[in-house]
């Protein structure tokens, strides 16, 4: 079954508390955490004191993943605040393999993400320590774009490389994620599932959760 890990950033901010309440009760397994700069990307979310505070409204695993510049800056801030899994993004490291490290050292998990744009093969040197490989299928920044359906084949080659290196790295798909073409994803190798509109904008969330989880 895969890992469903709704995004907050489409949620109620007004009803933050019934979010993270509903969530709870359904079968999602993670809380997917936006988080965004204005820099790397062309939108600001929210931070840290917001991560801090659905922390202790939840006992479910928290998958931050910043759209931030220089997010070594801030690895230790996000583990303070709860963070378990950290998720950085391949185009704003420079140096990428030390910044991985400085997350398993903070004793979190560590995701690298790529945009659209960023081949798999990019992530060869780097594959086998990390816990996550987060493949935007929307370029970052927003909620409620549309999928980009090239990702589907770069889901299926980097499956193909975790398969053949006999590695546990999780393959996480973000952006446009719907219940209509969640089977494709899910056929292509992702065994995580990021749902922000699709979950958030339903008449029944919690219905929506179970569907995708089903899947
Ligand atoms: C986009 C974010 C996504 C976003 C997904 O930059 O990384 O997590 O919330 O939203 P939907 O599911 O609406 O495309
Ligand atoms: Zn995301």
């Amino acid at each position: 079954m895969p890992i469903i890990a709704p995004s907050l950033l489409a949620s109620d901010f007004l009803h933050l508390a019934d979010e993270c309440k509903m969530l709870n009760e359904s079968e999602a397994d993670w809380f997917h955490l936006d988080v965004m700069d204005g820099r790397f990307v062309p939108n600001i979310s929210y931070g840290l004191p917001v991560i801090e505070q659905i922390r202790t409204a939840t006992s479910k695993i928290c998958d931050v993943h910043l759209m931030i510049e220089e997010p070594e800056k801030y690895a230790q801030d996000f583990k303070n605040a709860g963070a378990d899994i950290l998720t950085v993004h391949y185009e704003a490291c420079r140096h990428l393999h030390r910044n991985i490290q400085q997350i398993k050292d903070l004793g979190m998990l560590a995701g690298v993400a790529l945009n659209p744009h960023t081949p798999v093969q990019l992530l060869q040197d780097v594959m086998q320590d990390i816990d996550l490989i987060l493949i935007m299928s929307v370029n970052p920044g927003f909620g409620g774009q549309k999928f980009i359906p090239h990702t589907l084949k770069k889901i299926k080659l980097l499956r193909e490389r975790i398969d053949t290196l006999g590695l546990n790295t999780k393959i996480e798909v973000d952006g446009g994620v719907t219940l209509a073409n969640a089977k494709s994803i899910i056929d292509a190798g992702a065994h995580v599932l990021v749902a922000g509109s699709t979950v958030f904008k339903s008449k029944d969330p919690k219905q929506t959760i179970h569907e995708l989880k089903s899947i």
